[in-house]
This record gives C-alpha cells, sequence and structure tokens, in this order.
C-alpha cells in the first residue's frame, strides 16, 4: 500500500474512532496538529510519514479519557498499522511517540526522544495555547465540571504526574500549572516561533479576564 493511501486510511480511522470525543481532543484538534506538524516539519530533518503518521495517532486513546491507562493508544495504532502492512520501524517508532508525546507536569523527565517525536509534540503543544488553547482549555474544564476561576485557590507550581493527573482545580489555574510553561519547552526553532505569539495572546487574554472579573476594565 503506498503511503498517501496509508494516510487517507489513517484519517478516516481516527475520525471514526474519535467521533464522540470531547471537544478539545476531537478529530478537529488531529486535524490542526497534523496540519501543524507538516508545517513544522518543512523545516527539520524529519522522516515526513513518521511526523505525519505520529500526528495523526498520538491522540486515539489519551489516557486521560481511558482511565490513566497509556497502553491503550499506542495498542491501538499499532494494530491498525499492522492491519495496513505498514513497516515495522514505522510502527514502533509511531507507538513510542504517542507513548511519550503528553505533558505528565512540570516535575516529569520525558524518557524518549527522535527528532519526528519533537516535530509531534510542538504541535500538539501548539494547539494547547494561543486562541485555540484557551478554547481547549474551557471546553475541557466544562467537560470535568470544573470552576471557571476561584480566587481563593492558587495554582500549583512543578507538579509531579500524579498530582497532575489528579489535579481538580479551576479552569483559570490550568493556565500557570501548563499553558503558560509550554513556550519554553517547544523543541524546534519554528515550534518556539509559532509558540511566541500565542504565549503573547494567552498573556493579554489573563490581563483582561482578571479586569473583567473585579469590572475594573
Ligand atoms: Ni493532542
Amino acid at each position: 500500500m503506498d503511503r498517501d493511501t496509508v494516510i487517507q486510511k489513517t484519517v478516516t480511522f481516527v475520525k471514526d474512532e474519535l467521533f464522540l470525543a470531547e471537544g478539545g481532543h476531537d478529530w478537529w484538534h488531529v486535524y490542526r496538529v497534523w496540519k501543524l506538524a507538516r508545517q513544522i516539519a518543512r523545516r527539520e530533518e524529519v522522516d515526513l510519514f513518521v511526523v505525519e503518521m505520529g500526528a495523526l495517532l498520538h491522540d486515539i486513546a489519551d489516557s486521560k479519557f481511558h482511565n490513566g491507562d497509556e497502553t491503550i493508544g499506542p495498542r491501538k495504532a499499532r494494530e491498525f498499522l499492522v492491519s495496513l502492512g505498514v513497516e515495522k520501524e514505522v510502527i514502533s517508532h509511531v507507538e513510542k511517540i504517542i507513548a511519550h508525546i503528553s505533558f505528565k507536569g512540570a516535575a516529569h523527565r520525558q524518557e524518549f526522544r527522535s527528532a519526528e517525536l519533537d516535530v509531534v509534540q510542538d504541535a500538539d503543544r501548539l494547539d494547547a495555547i494561543g486562541a485555540i488553547g484557551i478554547a481547549r482549555t474551557f471546553n475541557y474544564g466544562g467537560h470535568k465540571g470544573r470552576s471557571i476561576y476561584d480566587p481563593g485557590i492558587p495554582p500549583v507550581q512543578e507538579m509531579t504526574k500524579e498530582t497532575y493527573k489528579k489535579n481538580t482545580s479551576p479552569t483559570i489555574n490550568h493556565f500557570y500549572e501548563k499553558l503558560l510553561l509550554l513556550k519554553d519547552r517547544m523543541n524546534t526553532r519554528t515550534g518556539k516561533e509559532m509558540a511566541m505569539e500565542r504565549h503573547r495572546f494567552m498573556e493579554q487574554y489573563l490581563d483582561r479576564f482578571y479586569a473583567e472579573w473585579e469590572g475594573t476594565e
């Protein structure tokens, strides 16, 4: 099977699998990450096919929607790619990308790296910040029944993987616990440049948010 056909079949598979997904982790999130990853990859020395497959399959079974089980995503991707007859080196690289892409708290150290993972991770992180990031964050908070903001509950910096996953604080805290940290965690030059503008936009948004909260704008 040629690579374009594999990509088309993967698009169909992912759309199908994520049919009922929460709005910030649905097909359209994957679509944006896929496009961003291709854009970043143009300026990097990477295997574009691995980047595209990693981007398309990275949220096929996000552990936060599967009781914290981090093995389902890589396994699902493997089964699907085996069924298409994709080379085994590509399959194991895509599996590793899925297993290591996600942010697990500011104190967590990542064990696997590759140029392809760097690109997909930057694309996924860019979709977590800026205007889209703000929309996704509030959508997820609403999905979890969290309050928008509570001035009495301060954000927790330097969370471990476990406290990060169990965290139930108001949605605004998530900006300090994750979103505002991402611009300094970008891997590629292009990713860093794109993150700066999105970061500035979030800072402006927060200033405006607090001003409106107190009615002082
Ligand atoms: Ni994602």
